[in-house]
């Protein structure tokens, strides 16, 4: 592993975690000639030696502790359940690897500060896998707002809610220990990544939030989703809201269910209300055209604008691991260090306190007393 790669020499990659993120980041990477899939790893022998060969990738491992001793790896997926992403990006990162984790980070603030902090000192890459944000009505937005055709915003939506989409009852995803919590942590992240990176990553300030837990422990609202089973009873929330204050006055709702009795089966999005302009993005069930709205006034007239936005690769990872891929090619790395992923999780450890405590809670408060 040298500290500048030659743009001549692909990057050597190993994907640890072959599940459906896992799958994506493999599938993504091989569409690149600039990045080659030398190793993977996952415990599962069948899901293991099956891509191997699908893929021709030449070693494999069912020990991730071992993925990591090669010396020949320049850069790390990490796509385990979430309490493997700091032992693993950790690991990778002091070994001098460069890290795409998938989202969350980790499973708390102080978790995602460790990874984050070795980042740092071991001087490489770290990036989350925020794909959403990736998607062309995001983009298109994004640059909407920064040629000011929402003016000043002051109050923004984030929301996920599935009618019966808890992944796997009795999978990973539903143990607090493995999963470090339930739709908020899982989908909830993904919009207020959308949001926060929209709004251009405000601080936030002050969370008010209540989780849910009412259908799941019944053994409702659960999905055919092929993930990593481990008999784990219900343990996290359904349904999660919160009210976030942010520096400058805006505030920002998000809510998030896995399992509730609504309409759509899925439906994701954000709203943003500015002074100049007001902006919907609404993706139901997945639907990939048509997602962007944008209100505005016209010769005094409200108007509905409804861009045309390229279709994309439909959920952004490949646009994320080429990034991922381009960013450590660069060269340029100091700036690229999990911030981002960071600020979230601390957000998320916000509203998980402040629906324990039943009261507001500042951000300030919490991450002071996480380090001392
Ligand atoms: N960005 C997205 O859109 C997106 C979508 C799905 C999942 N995710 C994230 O990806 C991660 C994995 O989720 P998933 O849906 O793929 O889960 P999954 O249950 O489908 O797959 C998890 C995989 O990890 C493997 N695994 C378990 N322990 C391991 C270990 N010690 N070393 C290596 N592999 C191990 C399992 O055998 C399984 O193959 C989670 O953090 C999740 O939040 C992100």
């Amino acid at each position: 592993m040298t500290d500048h790669p030659s743009s001549l020499q692909p990057l050597r990659v190993g994907v640890v975690g072959l599940g459906y993120a896992g799958r994506t980041h493999l599938e993504s990477y091989l569409q690149l000639p600039d990045a080659h899939v030398i190793a993977l790893a996952d415990p599962d022998p069948e899901r293991l030696s099956s891509l191997g060969k699908i893929h021709d990738i030449p070693h494999l491992y069912q020990d991730h502790q071992e993925i990591l001793t090669r010396e020949d790896l320049d850069a790390v997926s990490v796509c385990t359940p979430n309490h493997l992403h700091a032992p693993v990006a950790i690991a990778a990162l002091e070994r001098g690897r460069h890290v795409l984790c998938e989202k969350p980070l980790a499973r708390s603030g102080p978790e995602a500060e460790a990874i984050v902090q070795t980042a740092i000192q071991a001087g490489r890459v770290l990036k989350v896998a925020f794909n959403h944000r990736a998607r062309a009505d995001v983009a298109a937005l994004k640059h909407y707002i920064e040629t000011g055709g929402l003016g000043h915003i002051y109050y923004a939506k984030a929301y996920w809610l599935r009618r019966s989409g808890i992944p796997g009852l009795g999978s990973w995803f539903t143990n607090k220990e493995m999963a470090g919590g339930g739709p908020l942590i899982d989908l909830g992240v993904h919009v207020l990544d959308m949001a926060l990176y929209l709004l251009g990553e405000p601080q936030a300030l002050m969370v008010s939030a209540a989780i849910y837990a009412e259908l799941g422990p019944r053994g409702r609202g659960g999905s055919r989703a092929d993930k990593m089973m481990v008999g784990s009873d219900y343990q996290v929330e359904d349904l999660a809201s919160a009210f976030i204050r942010l520096a400058g006055g805006t505030t920002l709702t998000l809510e998030t269910s896995w399992a509730t009795y609504r309409r759509a089966n899925d439906e994701f999005g954000v709203t943003l209300y500015g002074n100049e302009g007001g902006a919907e993005i609404r993706v139901v069930n997945y639907v990939r055209e048509d997602t962007l709205r944008i209100y505005t006034d016209v010769a005094g007239l409200p108007t509905e604008l409804a861009p045309q936005l390229p279709r994309g690769d439909g959920y952004g990872h490949s646009q994320v691991v080429r990034e991922f891929v381009d960013t450590v090619r660069s060269g340029d790395w100091s700036a690229h260090v999990g911030r981002d992923g960071l600020a979230r999780a601390r957000i998320i450890d916000a509203c998980y306190a402040s629906a324990l405590q039943g009261r507001e809670v500042l951000l300030c408060d919490l991450v002071s007393a996480s380090q001392t």
